[in-house]
């Protein structure tokens, strides 16, 4: 619920567990309040102060109170060069040449629901589920206007904030910071937790203090990225992954993001969360607006689980638009690590067969079905199928695939191009390039220039001439390489800022229109593995490949660290040939995603496809439990180095499904497990033995695994546990 007190000018943002407070104070300054627990009071507006007037901080113009200071009080969206000078939320460069900004409060609307934000991927919710404020503000001397957009979804517990900036004045101004949302905290007492990575080993949980001073998780890369993810927490220095305070504040942006956190002289925090402003650059003529991405907030009392459950179950109502997000998903098996390039439609069907007779639903024709793409170096944007080396046209392979019971998938890379490619000798201008400079290669490609709408429409209708053809059921949407030497052609020079931007908004458009041609069609997302998961991508697709490194066990600490803010239903995640681990704890891994396969089920023996038939079974009978359950990481893979554990917990609390993974076998083998999120006054039966627990017992007892199948486990090993409530 919103409100707002006429009288001390405070609007208070209620949800069932959270409020949030701003102030309009005095020459319309907009003032930050509070965040956090919910609070019954009315009057909030006290909490504006920080301590003693500085010195040597500005004074506000026509204010009259001896301890306001733009730069001291917390701000609600603080600007650049009037006053305050931590970090600011905007910047604008006026037609005089200076960035001085310094909007204040005009008027507000409080209405039911959410408007969606043109062009961008952004959470929605009808009119029962959420409430918006719009905070519309001026700056008088370059006539930009800034709106405040905040939406709290009552049931969730959930804010998404995001901007619109209109210039409404008469002459051009230049946007060079725009953030999406501001978030200040009164103490530091809180460390920052994000996910770091690389290719092959992304979404790595790091976990360090606040310091004074300013630091920043970001991407200049063109894509999100896999060194840093749009994702950061404050936890409370004593918070647990069950207890304290934690807030989480995830960018649905797929492009140059910035987190950046100022710790101010006071041990005050101030976090920003946008595009980052490094690059980027937008010019606003006149009449013209620019919308920001959409920041979602949580605040979580229940420590960085509470605030992941949190994240899971809004995300998967609110943000996941595809029909596949709730629907039952196919199984899939992938064509990748089993060929790589080396296919023909034969061994493709070959492979469907072999994957029917393990239940095995659908197949998913990987890189390497077009042009002339024999390997990695040609034929990306040659989007013609292959039809020598498949054996027919692709409707005829589609079809023998279907026959067998089997649904048919396949990948692209819409947006890169080789320069050898038919593509690339026909518009060598639509390859990114800035003039004058050496293209800078990366797997031998280059990235398309994603702003331009002719080559956007060329790469639709060439995707769209090959989906309409055949019964396509899945598309893989690769992404192999980040941009440099960043410019467009089609931009003058003025606007080259907005490219990295514009690039992002291409992809959206494009990705737009082919989930909208194709509704039914599965969309994945993919980026060299996880190199673009990001809240974005999952507007459109509800899952996306989460790393090529299919080791389990390394595995583990990818898929805890995206569950940090992405809900498992969204983890891409296959059994692979990768021998370290048996094929069972390849599947319990995999389990903990969206499960499937990558490799040639032609070669697997006799004991293994028994295996496989079994998890796919396991695959159906937890499908709604580890979809739509709870998600409890118990023993997290990069805070121990023997042991990892996990646990799902069906809503009503009937049914748990725990896994252990023995990373390297402890030295003491009596290590009881508490289970969390059960309840305690129910009985949970082991579906296995037959014993019967308390809820109370399971949790504060705990489970002793040394006695309970846990005794052989050797390296590398796993073991499940199913109870059911009596
Ligand atoms: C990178 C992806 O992460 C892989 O799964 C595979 O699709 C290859 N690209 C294909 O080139």
């Amino acid at each position: 619920m919103i409100r707002f007190n006429e009288t001390t000018g405070v609007f208070k943002l209620d949800t069932k567990t959270t409020t949030y407070a701003l102030r309009v104070y005095q020459e319309g300054y907009l003032v930050h309040l509070y965040y956090g627990a919910k609070l019954p009071d009315d009057d909030l507006s006290h909490l504006m102060y920080r301590g003693w007037f500085d010195s040597l901080s500005p004074w506000a113009h026509g204010v009259d109170d001896p301890l306001f200071s733009a730069d001291i009080v917390p701000m609600e969206y603080p600007t650049n060069g009037a006053g305050d000078f931590r970090i600011s939320a905007l910047s604008v460069r006026g037609r005089d040449g200076n960035t001085v900004t310094d909007v204040r409060y005009v008027g507000h609307r409080i209405f039911k629901g959410k408007p969606g934000l043109t062009g961008l991927p952004a959470t929605f919710g009808n009119e029962d589920e959420c409430e918006t404020l719009e905070i519309e503000t001026e700056d008088p001397v370059t006539g930009v206007r800034a709106f405040l957009l905040y939406t709290v979804f009552e049931d969730s517990g959930v804010m998404a904030r995001s901007v619109r900036i209109e210039n409404r004045g008469e002459a051009a101004v230049e946007l060079e910071r725009a953030y999406s949302a501001c978030l200040e905290l009164p103490t530091m007492d809180y460390d920052m937790v994000h996910l770091y990575g690389k290719w092959a080993k992304e979404n790595t949980t790091t976990r360090h203090p606040l310091a004074h001073g300013i630091q920043a998780i970001q991407s200049k890369r063109g894509m999100t990225g896999p060194n840093h993810n749009p994702f950061v927490a404050l936890a409370q220095k004593h918070a647990t992954e069950e207890t304290g305070e934690v807030y989480g504040v995830s960018l649905i942006y797929s492009g140059n993001f910035s987190m950046e956190i100022e710790v101010d002289t006071r041990g005050c925090p101030r976090l920003l969360t946008g595009i980052n402003p490094t690059d980027f650059r937008w010019r606003l003529e006149p009449g013209e607006s620019f919308t920001t991405p959409e920041a979602v907030t949580v605040y979580s009392e229940n420590g960085l689980g509470g605030m992941s459950r949190t994240l899971h179950r809004f995300y998967l109502n609110h943000l996941m638009r595809s029909v596949w997000a709730k629907r039952k998903r196919p199984l899939l098996i992938n064509s990748w690590e089993a060929a790589y390039f080396d296919f023909d439609g034969d061994k493709l069907v070959e492979f469907a067969r072999a994957a029917k007779e393990l239940g095995i639903e659908m197949l998913v024709m990987d890189d390497g079905w077009f042009g002339n793409r024999f390997d990695d170096h040609r034929a990306l944007g040659d989007w013609k199928v292959n039809e020598k080396k498949l054996g027919g046209t692709l409707k005829q392979l589609v079809d023998r695939v279907n026959a067998l019971g089997v649904q048919f998938g396949i990948w692209y890379e819409p947006e890169m191009i080789n320069p050898d490619s038919d593509l690339f000798r026909a518009h060598p201008d639509w390859a990114v390039c800035a003039p004058g400079r050496e293209r800078s290669m990366s797997r031998y490609q280059c990235v398309l220039d994603m702003t331009r709408k002719e080559v956007r429409d060329a790469i639709y209708e060439q995707m769209v001439s090959v989906l309409s053809t055949a019964n396509i059921a899945y598309i893989k949407w690769d992404c192999n390489r980040h941009i440099t030497e960043a410019a467009s052609l089609a931009l003058p020079p003025e606007r080259q800022g907005e490219f990295f931007h514009r690039y992002v908004l291409g992809v959206y458009d494009l990705m737009d229109r082919i989930t909208t041609a194709f509704p039914e069609i599965l969309l994945e997302n993919c980026s060299s593995g996880g190199g673009r998961f990001d809240p974005g991508m999952l507007y459109y697709s509800p899952q996306i490949w989460a790393s090529d490194n299919t080791d389990a066990i390394e595995r583990l600490s990818i898929q805890f660290g995206a569950s940090l803010a992405y809900p498992i239903a969204a983890l891409g995640a296959h059994v692979s040939a990768n021998p370290r681990t048996g094929i069972e704890t390849r599947g319990n891994v995999a389990l903990c995603g969206t499960f499937g396969y990558e490799l040639d089920p032609g070669k697997l023996t006799a004991e293994e496809k028994e295996i496989v038939k079994a998890q796919v079974a396991e695959y159906h009978k937890y499908y709604e439990l580890i979809r739509y359950g709870d998600f409890y990481r118990l023993t997290a893979p990069t805070e121990d180095p023997f042991v990892c554990d996990w646990e799902f917990v069906s809503e009503d609390q009937d049914e748990v499904l725990y896994t252990r993974v023995i990373m390297r076998r402890p030295e003491n083998l009596y290590q009881p497990v508490r289970l969390r999120g059960l309840d305690p006054e129910k009985y949970y039966e082991d579906e296995e033995t037959g014993q019967v627990y308390s809820g109370a017992l399971l949790m504060h007892a705990g489970l002793d695994l040394s006695t309970a199948g846990g005794r052989w486990l050797q390296d590398g090993a796993s073991l499940k546990k199913h109870f059911i409530a009596r």
